[in-house]
């Protein structure tokens, strides 16, 4: 079958540091002084409000949209770390709507839970870009526009991986390594590798716990998993590729070769999981694109300018078996 790498939406921006404590959240903005007047600067303002910093993924993400106001002097970015915690992340929504940014950008812990602050922020006028993983609002005007990955498709991927290698009358017992209860991409890339693997009679899921896409979670986990069924394993599926690099350890420690004695997937595409792919440690990577950030500055001057293209942006993402993770590790940029 056929492999193919995508390139990953491209873009611009900019931006610096300031704190403004808030509740075991921890934000910053590109300019220190200018956290509670943006509207006495001529600098539009970008409100993000983060997950956290659990993964390769969400630092290279993180990373990408601190570059919005280097990408546009035009943009100033007020940037929140939620830490993995949605209370966090609707204080950070909240604190921006005071200081009257211009965009409010979310990258949702979970999907559910949203609709009150987001009509706070729709009451203030204020648009919502939502970045990432997506929400469940029973008002769908409350969000302006959506950017990120399909979840499911991922997970869909990583199922036919699976099959094109072993084939759909093999006997598998699978161990699933769950991302964060109740995130789309969890949600989705569940539900799209379970669809993709409903005509393979013999395959199992005889493992599924989350390790929350840490790789201290990813570990511990597995471990787990080797101890109650270590002999019967013979595929991982990894809702990311940190949990992943854990359980690669705690394989190795078990004493099974993994990417060998256990056929091992998963989504993300940073460069450690490359790295592993090309030791031949790790088996298939399904690539989500983290670099979000040129994009949300273009969607951010739609938005303000009144010209929306489109409501919803999808990337475009690759599969890499071992062989083409080899070839593609020195251009890896995250
Ligand atoms: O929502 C994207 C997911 O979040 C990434 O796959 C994972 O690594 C991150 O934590």
């Amino acid at each position: 079958m056929k492999f193919k790498k995508l390139a990953a939406i491209a873009a611009t921006v900019v931006l610096a540091t300031g704190i403004f404590a808030g509740c075991g959240s921890q934000s910053t903005s590109s300019n220190s002084s200018s956290s509670s007047s943006s509207s006495s600067s001529k600098k539009k303002v970008i409100g993000y409000a983060q997950v956290g910093a659990e993964s390769g993924w969400r630092t290279a993400e993180t990373a990408s949209i601190k570059e919005i106001p280097k990408l546009d002097p035009n943009f100033d970015l007020k940037f929140s770390d939620g830490q993995q915690k949605q209370e966090n992340q609707i204080k950070a929504i909240r604190s921006f709507i005071a200081q009257k940014v211009d965009i409010i950008a979310l990258a949702p812990v979970v999907e559910t839970g949203w609709d009150t602050v987001l009509k706070e922020a729709k009451d203030a006028k204020i648009p919502v870009i939502i970045v990432d993983r997506n929400v469940k609002v029973a008002d769908e005007s409350l969000v302006t526009a959506f950017l990120g990955s399909d979840m499911e498709e991922e997970g869909r991927r990583a199922a036919k991986l699976v099959i094109d290698h072993f084939g759909k009358d093999a006997k598998l017992n699978i161990a699933e390594l769950q991302g964060t209860v109740g995130s789309t991409a969890m949600i989705g890339r569940q539900k799209g590798f379970n669809e993709a693997i409903k005509d393979c009679p013999n395959y199992k899921i005889v493992k599924s716990q989350t390790g929350d896409f840490t790789r201290a979670k990813g570990k511990e986990v597995m471990e787990a998993f080797l101890k109650s069924d270590g002999d019967k394993i013979n595929v991982l599926w990894a809702h990311n590729d940190d949990m992943a690099v854990g359980a690669i350890q705690a394989i190795e420690e078990y004493g099974k070769k993994p990417g060998k004695d256990i056929f091992i997937v998963s989504v993300d595409g940073i460069k450690d999981m490359f790295q592993l792919m090309a030791d031949g440690k790790s088996n298939g990577i399904v690539e989500c694109n983290p670099l979000l950030g040129p994009q949300l500055l273009e969607t951010s001057k739609q938005v303000l300018e009144g010209k929306l293209k489109y409501k919803k942006v999808i990337s475009k993402e690759g599969v890499f078996t071992q062989e083409q993770a080899k070839a593609e590790l020195p251009n890896r940029k995250y």
